[in-house]
């Protein structure tokens, strides 16, 4: 006879704690996101440079007085609020990255992340249909190219930079393309570190009207824009430096001789990409997924994240390489790399490959 187990008088034969920590986990995180996400909408850290009480503050954003006060104290838990009786202000990493009127704003970021946890929401039914198709342009013209601009400015830009101005080719060139350069602020922090530098940023034609705010904003003047494709159109020539970073053209192999052709003798390649060895596995399988959520109409992507139908592995990359340029130095992400968003633009074991151009091959 079968004696069945009464589900309300007796536990289950298995806890659920590890699972309960999980989502507890997950739902606690995703509510602080909720949370900073509107603060920074709300424009609440731009209002706290000086000591203000909760309805003060309420008042001047316009916003509920009671939730600002709850709003408050679980940023001071986190953080990013100092708190002096019953008085706020920001602490100073919220004024330096959280205000939305600072350079070093993370705003887009914050976005950023919205837009994807959005995109995340269709998982069900990209298992079930298929990615969700979206125009190469129309993805990186988005919010994309301002994300990665807050992202780089907090430390890879700079680092990246310093590493680059490192070699004596650097310091007598007088002409750098930063091929598919999007914000361009490689190309722009380049002609700021080598005064005899006129610098090009090559994007898709939707992308460079937002190049050109940044131009703008940082009075550069000798930096240009060229609008094209870099894998149909022709790259120019004459250049002392060509600067690859992030690209879906990273580990393909027709832009090598491409570059060349387009590099004056003894120019350097600089080539900023996340490669796969032969036979590695995942990089990071979240991102994975997150890659397999959408479709590239132009470039087919390949399965894991940074990866594209046609993508050399690293090692077939470097001896193709070495056919037409010497490999000069290869630097690790941790020398450069940022602190993981786990999302789509982290730094992952990402490598910085310089090469010297050989005139014959
Ligand atoms: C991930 S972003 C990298 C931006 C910048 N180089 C960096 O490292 O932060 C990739 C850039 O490549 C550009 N891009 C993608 N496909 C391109 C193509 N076929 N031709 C020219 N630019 C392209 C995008 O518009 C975008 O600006």
């Amino acid at each position: 006879m079968v004696i069945e187990r009464d589900i309300l008088l007796e536990e289950p034969p298995v806890g659920a704690e590890p699972l309960y920590e999980l989502l507890g986990t997950c739902s606690k995180h995703y509510k602080i996101f909720c949370i900073l996400h509107t603060a920074v909408s709300v424009r609440l850290f731009d209002h706290l440079d000086s000591l203000k009480s909760a309805d003060e503050l309420s008042e001047e954003l316009g916003i509920d007085p009671e939730l600002t006060h709850i709003l408050c104290e679980v940023l001071v838990t986190l953080g990013l609020l100092e708190k002096q009786n019953r008085f706020y202000r920001n602490t100073e990493i919220s004024s330096i990255y959280l205000k939305t009127d600072s350079i070093y704003s993370q705003y887009e970021v914050l976005r950023n992340l919205q837009g994807g946890f959005r995109l995340w929401e269709n998982l069900t039914d990209v298992l079930k249909n298929g990615p969700i198709k979206v125009h190469e342009q129309a993805f990186f013209q988005d919010n994309l190219i301002h994300t990665l601009a807050a992202e780089v400015l907090s430390g890879e830009l700079q680092r990246t930079v310093r590493i680059v101005a490192g070699f004596p080719e650097f310091q007598k060139a007088k002409s750098l393309l930063d091929l598919g350069g999007g914000h361009g602020l490689y190309a722009i922090a380049f002609t700021r570190m080598n005064p005899n530098l006129k610098a090009y940023i090559f994007d898709l034609p939707g992308v460079i009207k937002d190049t050109e705010t940044y131009i703008k904003r940082f009075a550069a003047d000798r930096v240009e824009v060229i609008t094209g494709n870099l894998f149909t159109d022709d790259l120019g020539n004459g250049y002392d430096i060509i600067f690859f970073s992030y690209n879906p053209g990273g580990k393909n192999p027709d832009l090598v001789p491409k570059i060349h052709a387009a590099l004056n003798d003894g120019g350097l390649f600089i080539s900023k990409h996340a490669f796969y060895r032969r036979g590695e596995g995942s990089k990071d399988l979240l991102l994975d997924v997150e890659w397999n959520l959408s479709a590239f109409e132009g470039v087919k992507k390949g399965s894991k994240i940074y990866s594209f139908a046609g993508d050399l592995s690293y090692e077939d990359y470097l001896q193709l390489l070495e056919r037409y340029f010497s490999v000069k130095r290869i630097v690790e992400a941790n020398e450069f790399g940022c602190t993981h968003l786990s999302k789509f633009g982290d730094t992952l074991d990402s490598k910085i490959i310089i090469a010297k151009k050989k005139s014959c091959y």
